[in-house]
């Protein structure tokens, strides 16, 4: 796909200072970068199929692979998609946080084809803080995927940002580090069936408290992929990775978690913890830029000690087996 031309570099503005500038880029067709609890976004009025088009380009992004739309209200979104019981109650009880469900479209839905990819269905997503208040303020819903370069790590910060996208596109909104730290849970809801196509910021164990049923999970390692963009090699340091791993060699890097280390630690060429007191939450808010931070060090090979997999260890762990998967 063409590189787009360059609009850059960004300007960086925090939060407090930037809606009415966000607004009037957003009004020019123009994607803006901005924080939302889980990770950064790339945002573009979704309505616009042209400011759709600058996304995927400034991602390189496949224009095959659907993006979520970001609404400000549960009214908003019932103008795009259809609901029912267990969607509503979801949204009720999650909303805004981080929390996709895809669902029917709507005919005569505003939303351009090009950002649901002509599937009859669509992602949708009410999230928290800037992202909603500027979603209220421009008026109509936007598309935006993670503000990253596609297949790379997801960015948690504005300088993360700023380092991959920031010659590309116009505006940064700095909202400092994101507070899940990594992506929404996407659920597919079609009326019968609830599947969870990603794991993410919302655990497994609090959508079954809320209705009872957990997902089936299709996306599990090993099962079909449902969400076009669960490419399996996603995520991706330069750096080799090791899983799962009890022992680190001289000129790999370490990525820990909980109190104790890997075997050879003193050794190893750079050493970070996910969470020394083991605290799933805090690990997944570190986790794209620990990764990021030890690739920095071009190690030989990041290797990463057992995470376990309940809770947001689900959504990690998610991450670290994309990140470790044969590159195309
Ligand atoms: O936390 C998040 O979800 C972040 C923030 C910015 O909201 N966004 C995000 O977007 O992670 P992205 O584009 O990186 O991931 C969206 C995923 C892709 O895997 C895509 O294939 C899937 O959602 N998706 C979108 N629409 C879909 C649909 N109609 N059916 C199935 N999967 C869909
Ligand atoms: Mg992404």
């Amino acid at each position: 796909m063409a590189r787009a031309k360059k609009i850059g570099p960004a300007k960086i503005v925090p939060e407090a200072e930037a809606l009415k500038q966000a607004v009037r880029v957003l009004g020019k067709g123009q994607p803006v970068a901005i924080p939302t609890e889980t990770v950064y976004g790339l945002a573009a009025d979704a309505t616009d199929g042209e400011a759709v088009a600058r996304i995927y380009e400034t991602k390189g992004r496949p224009a095959f692979n659907p993006l979520i739309i970001h609404v400000a209200s549960p009214e908003m979104a019932e103008e795009l998609a259809h609901f029912d019981e267990v969607s509503r109650h979801l949204a009720f009880a999650f909303w805004p946080g981080p929390l996709t469900m895809v669902l029917p479209a709507k005919k005569g839905s505003p939303v351009s084809a090009l950002a649901t990819a002509g599937l009859e269905t669509v992602a949708i997503r009410l999230p928290r803080g800037f992202a909603r208040d500027l979603i209220a303020a421009f008026g109509k819903p936007i598309a935006a995927p993670s503000a990253n370069s596609s297949g790379r790590i997801s960015p948690t910060t504005a300088e993360a940002v700023a380092a991959d996208l920031g010659d590309r596109i116009p505006l940064i909104v700095d909202g400092g580090p994101a507070r899940v730290g990594v992506e929404s849970t996407i659920l597919s809801l079609d009326g019968r069936d609830i599947r969870l196509l990603r794991p993410g910021g919302l655990t497994v164990e609090d959508i079954r408290a809320a209705i009872g049923v957990a997902p089936s999970m299709p996306g599990a390692p090993g099962g079909k992929v449902e969400a076009p963009g669960q490419l399996a090699s996603h995520y991706a340091p330069a750096a080799r990775m090791r899983l799962d791993a009890a022992s680190v060699r001289p000129g790999e890097a370490l990525l820990g978690f909980g109190p104790r280390r890997a075997r050879g630690v003193k050794a190893a060429k750079a050493v970070l913890n996910l969470s020394q007191k083991g605290d799933l939450r805090e690990a997944a808010k570190n986790l794209f830029a620990h990764l990021a931070a030890l690739d920095a060090e071009r190690p030989d090979r990041i290797v990463v000690e057992p995470v376990p997999e309940h809770g947001l260890g689900l959504a990690i762990n998610d991450r670290l087996r994309r990140a470790a998967a044969p590159r195309p």
